[in-house]
């Protein structure tokens, strides 16, 4: 199978970035399909540090990477984020960087609406604050500009007053002051060149790429219990993050996502509001939190831990067609006497194998949990799978068993190279 697509098979987080930087080096092009910046992908390598939160992790490596058009994009924050990264000596250019001419432009206004939005809330989402779902919102309501507008002044000046008269009563019933609109057909102006520059069809390129027998990494953002559709909604991202938009995010057909690879974190971690069945408050969830890092890559937030859940996995590999996982952040368990994994809930006293879908429910389950025996040494760098102490091994084991996918790659260290390959997703 040529192609691989990498997910996040909880809440986000799980170490897509980390995977996908190591795995481009096996692949000719990668994708981002959905998202914005709102995802943060850290990738460490030797003793640089790379914060990605838009453009694909491919490159890093220097592979063609490209923004489809399932990605919402802000071009402030496009133009930032490559100064960034190209100031950590990576070239970026207009020959290894794509973006969708098609994708549609997160605004001022998005940004604007979402965080007066989550600050008049009573029940607040927790979002990034950068515009997602606002942006979202004026795609799928018609009234998006798109990067393609960007070179026609007159569709940009008509489809700005179109997106004012939508957004004025939304801003004044927030209490924010009239928006700028001369300023903005200015400002997009401005950087319009800058931004053109990367702009074609991508749909095109991508499916000359598959033609001439090239691979193609798709990199998913957020992770399957964030989808608007299948997650914890509301309490969810403006997007599809499952593995079967990586086909509509980037204009190749159904068959184009290839492998799903799952990025599966060995406990389990959210930012923001929403249910969370294994949640730990206790000094063991304090200990994952501060042992892992888990501090949000965008909003330094610290993130909530728990262990690992796998009811919840195991709906991501349904809803995912996940063949495979990496499973990442094992080391973070090191010292822990006794390990907890979840096996399924109780709702009501009875029950129940998967997340209900009503939010009351949700909050609800109560965990079904199985104790298994900790480790006292060390697997941080292991580089191989002889080196795992026996009970380490026996968690990965289990944790296959209960969610139903083999374990293809194991992750040791934030390092690219402290990575374990089992299976090649690109020959499987
Ligand atoms: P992503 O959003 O899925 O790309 O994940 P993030 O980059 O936001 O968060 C994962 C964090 O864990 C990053 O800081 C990574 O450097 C780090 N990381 C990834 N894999 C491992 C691992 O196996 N062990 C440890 N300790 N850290 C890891
Ligand atoms: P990566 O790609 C973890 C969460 C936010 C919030 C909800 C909605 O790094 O895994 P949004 O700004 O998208 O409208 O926020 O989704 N969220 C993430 N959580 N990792 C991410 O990305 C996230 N992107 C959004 O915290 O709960
Ligand atoms: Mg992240």
């Amino acid at each position: 199978m040529a192609n691989v697509t990498v997910i996040g098979a909880q809440w986000g987080d799980e170490g897509k970035g980390k995977l996908v930087d190591w795995l481009s080096n096996r692949a000719d092009v990668v994708v981002r399909f959905q998202g914005g910046h709102n995802a943060g992908h850290t990738l460490v390598v030797g003793n640089q540090v790379f914060k990605l939160s838009l453009l694909p992790s491919g490159v890093v490596q220097g592979k063609l990477s490209i923004i489809g058009n399932g990605v919402v994009v802000d071009p402030w924050h496009l133009l930032k984020e490559i100064e960034t990264i190209a100031a950590q000596g990576v070239a970026i250019t207009p020959a290894n960087l794509v973006l969708a001419d098609n994708a549609c432009l997160i605004l001022p206004i998005h940004r604007d609406l979402d965080q007066a939005r989550e600050a008049a809330a009573q029940n607040k989402i927790g979002t990034t604050g950068r515009g997602i779902g606002p942006a979202y919102e004026d795609k799928v309501g018609r009234r998006a500009i798109r990067v393609a507008d960007l070179a026609d002044r007159a569709a940009l000046e008509a489809k700005i007053d179109r997106l004012l008269a939508h957004h004025a009563p939304l801003r004044k019933g927030l209490g924010l002051p009239d928006f700028d609109g001369a300023a903005l057909l200015a400002e997009l102006e401005g950087l319009a060149p800058k931004v053109l520059a990367y702009a074609q069809p991508a749909w095109r390129l991508l499916d000359a790429e598959v033609k001439a027998g090239r691979r193609v990494l798709f990199e998913g953002a957020q992770g399957a219990l964030l989808d608007v559709d299948h997650g914890t909604y509301p309490y969810v991202t403006s997007s599809n993050t499952v593995a079967g938009q990586a086909a509509a995010g980037s204009g190749l057909g159904p068959k184009g996502p290839g492998y799903v690879l799952g990025i599966v974190k060995a406990y389990t971690t959210r930012v923001g509001e929403g249910p969370f069945p294994t949640e730990l408050t206790d000094e063991v969830g304090q200990h994952l939190g501060t042992v892992g890092r888990e501090f949000g890559t965008v909003t330094g937030r610290s993130r909530r831990c728990g262990w690992f859940d796998a009811a919840l996995v195991r709906q991501s590999v349904a809803l995912n067609g996940i063949a495979g996982v990496a499973l990442t952040k094992l080391d973070v368990l090191d010292g822990l006497p006794k390990l907890k994994i979840c096996t399924g809930y109780t709702l009501a006293g009875q029950p129940i194998d998967y997340l209900p879908a009503g939010l009351k429910a949700q909050g609800q389950l109560q965990p079904v949990y199985e104790e298994l025996e900790g480790w006292a040494e060390t697997t941080q760098g292991a580089r191989s799978w002889r080196d795992l102490p026996a009970n380490a091994v026996k968690y990965v084991r289990r944790i296959e068993e209960l969610i139903g996918a083999p374990v293809a790659l194991l992750s040791t260290s934030p390092q690219r190279d402290d990575t374990i390959l089992m299976r090649d997703p690109f020959q499987d």
